[in-house]
């Protein structure tokens, strides 16, 4: 361990409601390999319900290895660990069912989808995590109203899913998923990056609205960047270095990076 580092499991904020009750999300002992090379080398990470967590680390430890696993991307396999989701061990589960389930993921780089448009994208996410067949007319509603918010054109809802949308577009429709989806668990993976000062704050505040409306939300926030913390004000901060936790502590930690870099965690 790192000198002046706290204990690299049930870091702060890590659980919150009944004594005894599961968190939220729990990681534990997660061991991550894509194509036979290891990429997690035993991550425990505990997410309570309404909280805000932190994750930060240097290009290439594995944050982005993380979130997709936590989604069950098949790309990689699962070779040792948990995840538990609602006190349920979901490692096995496929992606769709944790989706229906209410676990949410905005991606580092969101693809593209050529030939389907935000609203029908939507339509059948939507459904998908409802249970229900819904109409375009309902998810138009929702949506515009939660353009407005994001301060986005309503012409994006007819135009093809990320398709000749600007970084930062594509930010901002990532929150547009997280908002009409109402996840139980949302993982922000670098929303920020790429966003100018205007729309950062627009974003952050998109977020803090919908949890806002969903207080019981648990949020992971992957980021290389203070301001989006400020902005969101996190209950801890998780630095991965090499596919490990190696630090825990409070929004003062990601202070400190900002300040010294991640020289004093490195191998
Ligand atoms: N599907 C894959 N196949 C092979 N290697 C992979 C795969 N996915 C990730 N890796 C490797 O695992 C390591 C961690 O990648 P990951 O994308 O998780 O890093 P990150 O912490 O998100 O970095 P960044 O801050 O640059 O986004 C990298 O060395 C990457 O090349
Ligand atoms: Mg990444």
């Amino acid at each position: 361990m790192a000198p002046g580092t706290g204990a690299t499991t049930s870091g702060p904020g890590a659980t919150t409601g009944e004594p005894g009750t599961a968190p939220l999300l729990e990681v534990v002992d997660l061991h991550v390999s894509a194509d036979g090379v290891p990429i997690l080398k035993g991550v425990d990470l505990s997410v309570g319900a309404g909280s805000v967590h932190a994750l930060m680390g240097p290009n290439g430890s594995g944050k982005s290895t993380l979130a997709k696993v936590l989604l069950g991307d098949p790309a990689y396999q699962v070779t040792q660990g948990a995840i538990r989701f609602q006190g349920e061990d979901v490692t096995a589960w496929p992606t769709d069912v944790r989706g229906k389930a209410g676990m949410f993921l905005a991606f580092q780089d969101p693809e593209s989808i050529a030939g389907v448009p935000v609203l029908q994208f939507l339509r059948q996410a939507l459904s998908a995590r409802r249970g229900e067949d819904l109409s375009v007319l309902e998810i138009r509603l929702s949506m515009m109203e939660w353009m407005e918010k994001l301060g986005m054109d309503p012409a994006f809802g007819e135009r093809h899913l990320n398709d000749g949308f600007s970084g930062g577009e594509k930010k901002r429709n990532e929150i547009l998923q997280m908002a009409l989806l109402e996840p139980e668990f949302a993982v922000l993976d670098e929303t920020d990056s790429g966003l100018d000062v205007d729309a950062l704050r627009i974003v952050a505040r998109g977020v803090r609205t919908v949890r806002e409306t969903r207080p019981d939300l648990g949020v992971l926030v992957i980021t290389h960047y203070r301001r989006i913390l400020d902005e969101l004000s996190p209950d801890a901060v998780h630095v991965l270095v090499d596919g490990a936790v190696v630090a825990e502590g409070g929004p003062e930690l990601a202070a400190r990076l900002e300040q010294e870099g991640y020289d004093p965690w490195r191998p």
